[in-house]
């Protein structure tokens, strides 16, 4: 069996050599050239733990290759479409601009019984209309979808080890073939859920959704925490030994950023107004707005702290990505709180171990040092935003020696707060009061 996967970022590129390790012939088809020429290299346009060794491993193999040329993928049976659905410019919905256009490219160059599959996250109905496209302009071809769940940082372990594999079918065809595609995966035991069209994209959305929830709930006691002389840490460390509500996804702090969680509650939104379903979705507006008060609550913070009038400070931000083992900055709440700082007349100084130079492109107008000690030199305030290993690790009393005030403000609650108590150095951490 050949496998094509239209669109090689995030997810295609990964799709694709996980594809090529379980031994399929794979062609990974991108409309951008440089893209394609890195690619083609083994090499990656991002940061992903582990994914840089498989893709040069497969490249060598001679099975995975890459290409701008959709010609290249006539002759394979089952086309991944993996590509961005951002939000839209103008509203909450989803941009399906490239879905669009992958399936248009694609469509003349599908062979008979030629299976396209949808990954990309899309409002539901739009499998159902995309199959509906298809049916006049490649009627010898049919169409599934199939949703992916994978987390940056474990994109590779999340592809090929899934808690679940999920396939929107309308015919016992299309099952069996994904069946075929995944039957090492199947055979690890991986539960095998199919579903019709519509369930299988809301499955995604719904999941996302949950999981937006479960942080913005703990978010929101964190704010009820600090109004009661509470500590949420422990809060959701008590809920959280109850098996129906689980321990994860509670970590207080700036809350949710990246390519997926605000854009698909957003878009989940948008498309149940049009459904005429909008109240159902309305708490999902509530989890918006918890989720960008926890970024204002920091600045809050430093206002409090510092002064109203931050033009004299220096501020410190340790970290610039939506999360950790990532280089994407993406809707990151630590780069947005540094942009708000900044706009207030703070002077600021960001670090990261791997997103400088995205976050520079963001926002070219903040400052950027690549070691800490350089980040933190004769600052007012250090904000802790994201919570890589490298700044757990960070020494109190050397940091203490660099900067002009003693005062640390954990956003993720995930540094030693008595470690850098007993340096001298006055924490305030989101949600814990004392
Ligand atoms: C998410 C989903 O987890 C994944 O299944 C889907 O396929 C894509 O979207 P990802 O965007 O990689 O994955 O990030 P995730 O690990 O879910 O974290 C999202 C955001 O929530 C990050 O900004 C993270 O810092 C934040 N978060 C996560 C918290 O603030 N608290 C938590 O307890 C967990």
């Amino acid at each position: 069996m050949k496998i094509s996967v239209i669109g090689c970022g995030y997810l295609g590129a990964t799709h694709s050599a996980c594809m090529s390790s379980l031994g399929f012939q794979v062609v990974g088809v991108d409309t951008d050239q440089s893209r394609v020429n890195l690619l083609s290299q083994g090499e990656l346009p991002f940061y992903e733990p582990g994914l840089d060794t498989l893709l040069a491993s497969q490249i060598k193999t001679g099975r995975l290759t890459f290409t701008t040329d959709f010609a290249a993928a006539a002759d394979a049976d089952v086309h991944f479409i993996c590509v961005g659905t951002p939000q839209s410019k103008d509203g909450l919905a989803a941009d399906l601009t490239f879905v669009k256009s992958a399936i248009t490219a694609i469509a003349p160059y599908l062979k008979d019984g030629a299976l396209v599959v949808g990954k990309s996250t899309v409002p539901v109905g739009t499998a159902q209309a995309l199959r509906e496209i298809l049916s006049t302009s490649a009627p010898q071809a049919d169409l599934a979808w199939n949703p992916e769940f994978l987390r940056e940082g474990f994109a590779v372990e999340d592809t090929l080890t899934p808690n679940r594999l999920v396939v929107g079918v309308v015919n016992d065809r299309a099952e069996n073939i994904l069946k075929e595609v995944y039957k090492p995966i199947i055979d690890l035991g991986t539960p095998w859920i199919r579903a019709d069209l519509p369930t299988s994209e809301l499955v995604k959305v719904a999941a996302n959704s949950f999981l937006a929830t479960k942080i913005s709930f703990i978010n929101a006691m964190a704010e009820v925490c600090e109004a009661a002389g509470g500590d949420v840490t422990v809060l959701a460390k008590a809920i959280g030994y109850d098996p129906r509500i689980g321990s994860r996804f509670l970590q207080a702090g700036i809350g949710f950023g990246g390519g997926c969680l605000p854009k698909d509650i957003r878009a989940f939104m948008a498309r149940a107004e049009e459904l005429g379903a909008d109240q159902a979705l309305e708490f999902l507006r509530e989890i918006d707005a918890i989720n960008l008060r926890a970024r204002q609550r920091v600045i809050d913070v430093v206002r409090a702290d510092l002064s109203e009038d931050l033009t004299q400070y220096k501020i410190a931000i340790l970290g610039a990505t939506f999360k950790p083992d990532s280089d994407d900055v993406r809707d990151s709440p630590a780069l947005d709180i540094a942009a708000q700082l900044e706009a207030a007349g703070a002077t600021i100084v960001v670090h990261d171990p791997k997103g400088i130079e995205p976050a520079r492109k963001r926002f070219p107008h903040l400052d950027f040092a690549e070691k800490v000690t350089d980040c933190v030199k004769g600052s007012d305030a250090i904000l802790h935003l994201t919570e890589w290993k490298e700044y757990r690790e960070l020494d109190p009393s050397v940091i203490g020696q660099l900067v002009k005030s003693k005062f640390l403000i954990d956003g993720r609650n995930a540094l030693d707060r008595e470690k850098w108590r007993t340096a001298g150095w006055r924490v305030h951490a989101l949600g814990r009061t004392d």
